[in-house]
């Protein structure tokens, strides 16, 4: 979405005054707001957790067991670093004023509120939040295409791999449950789970026979350099691919690589990863293999869940076959 005015904005308001957020909640919700509620700022960071939406956060100075510049800290050393934080503030003084943009709020408003100028303030936090998230998520975007055409220019064959494996993973998002804004981000960041490979030898990348023992050791270590390339990236899309990189030829029983890390201790995204890049390598045609018969790829899959893979990514597959399959068909008619 690339216009302001078409997106519905959720405002999370943290206040111990339930008449204070009961008071935000109408006035903002009449201006077509989604708003959520919460009196204190550990149930904030939980409700931040289940919620990947949240545009501003409009905050109380003073919070029953500790400040709101202590949770605004917490939050601008988090994932959410990038929300903005407005402060309802009871007085004016000089030192709340400075605790209050020292600790990563944007502007702040004194209670009891005027809503005109409640109004005024959240609609100029809001917009610019909304254009920097958007010109962020345009760079980030273009800086993982121009990485994945750098990575692919001798390897065709990986080229295609990946953008498959980026739709079958934004699928595969989607049946798990992450809402529109996050499969984008996963189906992007999926793009570059193989960029380690930049490290690989070509002998052994594109090697159309069987790899040794040896080779096969020089192929793994694909997982770990991709890593190593994401890794110290602040941008979120980046730490998102990191992960994807790193964990997506760990087993659900712990017998995959680099980490060898068993079960949920393996990221969900690594564990999806894992799943959508394996279907891809069976269904399609490589220099060493032709695509396997469906039927085979299929009972590959049943035999294979809790032991390769997550068995309810793994349901999801079998449950959405038709649909994976459709991607591949697109692609394949593309060639
Ligand atoms: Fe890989
Ligand atoms: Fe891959």
């Amino acid at each position: 979405m690339s216009n302001f005015e078409e997106k519905v904005s959720h405002i999370l308001c943290i206040d111990p005054n339930a008449m204070t957020l009961k008071l935000l909640s109408s006035v903002l919700g009449k201006q077509g707001y989604l708003v959520s509620t919460e009196e204190c700022g550990k149930k904030a960071l939980l409700k931040l957790k289940e919620t990947t939406d949240i545009d501003l956060i409009i905050m109380a100075s003073n919070l029953q067991q500790t400040s709101g510049y202590k949770v605004a800290k917490t939050l601008k050393e988090s994932e959410y670093a990038n929300i903005p934080i407005i402060f309802l503030m009871s007085d004016h003084k000089e030192e709340n004023i400075k605790s209050a943009y020292d600790s990563g709020g944007v502007d702040y408003i004194l209670k009891p509120f005027n809503k005109v100028e409640l109004l005024a303030r959240v609609v100029t936090q809001l917009k610019l939040h909304f254009y920097k998230n958007s010109e962020q998520n345009e760079i980030q975007k273009e800086l993982i295409h121009v990485l994945s055409t750098l990575s692919s220019i001798h390897d065709k064959e990986t080229a295609d791999h990946v953008m498959r494996v980026a739709e079958y993973t934004g699928l595969l998002a989607r049946l798990v449950g992450y809402d529109d804004k996050r499969v984008e981000m996963i189906q992007n960041a999926a793009e570059m789970h193989d960029i380690g490979k930049v490290t690989t030898p070509d002998y052994v990348l594109k090697k159309p026979d069987k790899h040794t023992d040896e080779e096969r050791k020089v192929m793994h270590k694909h997982a770990q350099s991709g890593y190593d390339i994401l890794k110290h990236s602040k941008l979120p899309l980046f730490q998102v691919a990191a992960i994807m990189a790193h964990q997506h030829h760990e087993y659900y029983d712990g017998s995959g690589y680099p980490q060898g890390l068993v079960g949920n201790e393996i990221h969900i995204l690594g564990r999806m990863l894992g799943l959508v890049d394996v279907f891809d390598a069976l269904s399609s045609t490589r220099v060493y293999k032709k695509a396997w018969d469906m039927n085979d790829v299929f009972s590959f899959f049943k035999a294979r869940s809790g032991k390769q893979f997550d068995p309810s990514l793994v349901t999801l597959l079998i449950d959405n076959f038709g649909l994976f399959l459709d991607i591949r068909d697109k692609y394949e008619s593309e060639h």
